[in-house]
């Protein structure tokens, strides 16, 4: 089927301002957006620019605006969209660097904000362990889900509040304040709540729920960010991951050894 393809360019150097062009190819049963991309690059107009990696939804590179919503260009089947014209365009709610190149530093900036990593209790133990710290099918469970993100920052895109309001520090980031908080292993709770339980904190959210819907990973942050606000009213109690001392740990079967710690 033949589609045209309506993409965002904008360059800095040469543009006053953005402006639509349009490449029209022929698309094959399969062909994800990102294919179309890489094709229209490959074979017609070697200046677009976009970025992307993995080509398998997991690097979380290829974010963009497809058919006037945030998807991953690599996941997104082209013929499923049932178009016969498809309009691209860079994440909005972020500075567009060139053509589709979003520049994601804000979301960047807000994730490392809420400390995203297992703050221990024991900076000797963190420094050298002396084990593992084991966790129930059950407590893994408890943050699983917000533990899939891989940073695309379509949510960020979706959101009516980040559009609004530079301070907030978006779903993304506060969906990581509560998978962390959550983590039997760690202790970093009570400086995550000064950063984030102020006005234009966690309260700034208004449940708009589009970042949710924006989510291609499952993460759900609108409903990270409501068990957030719950948790600031309710005593927030976690029972503590149990250390494994590496002496009581079973030999690995099979001759397989465990890897060397990387911290
Ligand atoms: S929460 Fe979902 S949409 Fe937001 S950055 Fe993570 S994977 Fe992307
Ligand atoms: S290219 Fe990695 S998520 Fe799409």
């Amino acid at each position: 089927m033949k589609i045209i393809f309506k993409i965002w360019r904008y360059d800095p150097q040469k543009d006053v301002k953005p402006y639509y062009q349009d490449y029209q190819i022929e698309v094959k049963e399969g062909m994800t957006i990102l294919d179309c991309l890489y094709y229209i690059k490959e074979n017609i107009d070697a200046t677009l620019a976009f970025r992307a990696s993995c080509r398998m939804g997991i690097c979380g590179s290829c974010a963009m605006f497809i058919d006037k919503k945030p998807r991953l260009a690599c996941e997104t089947q082209a013929l499923a969209l049932g178009r016969e014209v498809i309009e691209i365009a860079p994440l909005p709610n972020y500075k567009n660097i060139k053509d589709l190149v979003p520049d994601l530093t804000p979301l960047f900036e807000k994730h490392k904000k809420v400390n995203p990593y297992i703050v221990p209790d024991d900076e000797e133990e963190f420094l050298n362990p002396t084990g593992e710290y084991a966790q129930t099918p059950r407590e893994l469970e408890n943050y699983l889900q917000f533990a899939y993100c891989i940073k695309c920052g379509a949510c960020l895109a979706a959101c009516p509040t980040v559009g609004t309001n530079q301070e907030f520090p978006g779903p993304q980031a506060l969906a990581q304040t509560y998978r962390y908080n959550t983590d039997n292993r760690d202790h970093g709770e009570g400086e995550r709540k000064k950063i984030v339980d102020n006005p234009n904190g966690v309260w700034r959210c208004h449940m708009a729920g589009a970042c949710a819907e924006a989510c291609p990973k499952g993460v759900d942050p609108a409903l990270a960010i409501q068990l957030l606000k719950k948790s600031f009213f309710i005593a927030f109690r976690k029972p503590q991951a149990r250390l494994i001392p590496k002496s009581n740990k079973k030999p690995a079967q099979g001759g397989i050894k465990s890897p060397e710690p990387t911290i």
